[in-house]
């Protein structure tokens, strides 16, 4: 793939590519939009260094790849519910996406991707490891591919966001929180490639199996689907951006350095039905 306005070099040979010549808080060429999208379909998470976004930069950068989607459990600050806060400190009793997950996955139709940028890091620690769900895919058996074909699972957003709420101390509301059935292997619609989509996070069962079953197969995803072979481990330096193409990895952030602070915010963009 050659690219003219902006240099891509890859991190590992399955996914990760860090970007330069872009300036992600000014005004993106048609040209630009269309080599970044391309980038991250190829590379599937994307990194920037020296960035500086606000509220309305970040989500104006957001909006070039499609509308923007707001969070079902946590509020964006006053004026701004795109933005999902990202921020962690010494008095903090959880992180966000300590586990491997998707994002919402639990939507009908899951984000495209997210956009997270960080302003304050922890002198070491508190990388985020991404997993391409291609790979994953890619190195099942035969055998084991066709057996996943046209298999379908439930995705539940409540028993994540209660766990998170009840830590943080946040009364249960009775709120009915996003689910949907998605394919368990789906298609990229830019890039084509086959894509496991099961993650811990908001997996609970395969629809099409007897309970243990299904629980066997989904633990041996979860383990399969986040093997270091398929990872690339991104460490951040303040003013970093990372983009990820929610289709096609899982993502989680390593909570190794409390009690320093990590602090940012993130954008994410809505994606469309699984297929
Ligand atoms: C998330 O969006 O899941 C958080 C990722 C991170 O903080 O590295």
């Amino acid at each position: 793939m050659s690219y003219e306005t902006i240099q891509v070099a890859p991190v590992t040979p399955h996914l990760g590519a860090e970007i330069s010549g872009v300036d992600l808080s000014g005004v993106l060429s048609n040209r630009q939009v269309s080599e970044l999208h391309t980038a991250l379909a190829e590379h599937q998470v994307i990194f920037f260094r020296d960035q500086r976004l606000d509220y309305d930069s970040a989500k104006a950068l957001g909006r070039h790849f499609g509308e923007l989607h707001i969070h079902p459990n946590t509020p964006g600050p006053e004026g701004h519910p795109e933005i999902l806060p990202i921020h962690a400190d010494g008095n903090s009793k959880r992180i966000a996406g300590e586990r491997w997950h998707s994002d919402v996955s639990c939507d009908p139709e899951p984000p495209l991707g997210s956009i997270l940028y960080l302003h304050t890091v922890p002198p070491v620690g508190g990388d985020t490891l991404f997993s391409s769900q291609s790979a994953a895919y890619e190195a099942l058996s035969p055998r084991m591919k066709t057996f996943l074909e046209g298999l379908t699972a439930f995705h539940d957003g409540g028993p994540s966001y209660r766990a998170t709420n009840a830590k943080l101390g946040i009364p249960e509301t009775g709120k009915v929180y996003p689910h949907a059935v998605h394919p368990l292997v789906r298609t990229h619609p830019m890039s084509g490639r086959r894509l496991l989509f099961v993650n811990r996070g908001f997996t609970i069962r395969i629809n099409e199996l007897p309970e243990d079953e299904g629980r066997a197969i989904l633990h041996f995803l979860f383990e399969h689907s986040t093997k270091p072979d398929f990872q690339v481990r991104f460490r951040w330096r303040p003013h970093s951006v990372a983009f990820w193409d929610n289709r096609a990895v899982q993502h989680l952030a390593v909570w190794d350095y409390f009690p320093n602070t990590r602090s940012g915010f993130r954008v994410t963009i809505k994606g469309d039905r699984p297929v």
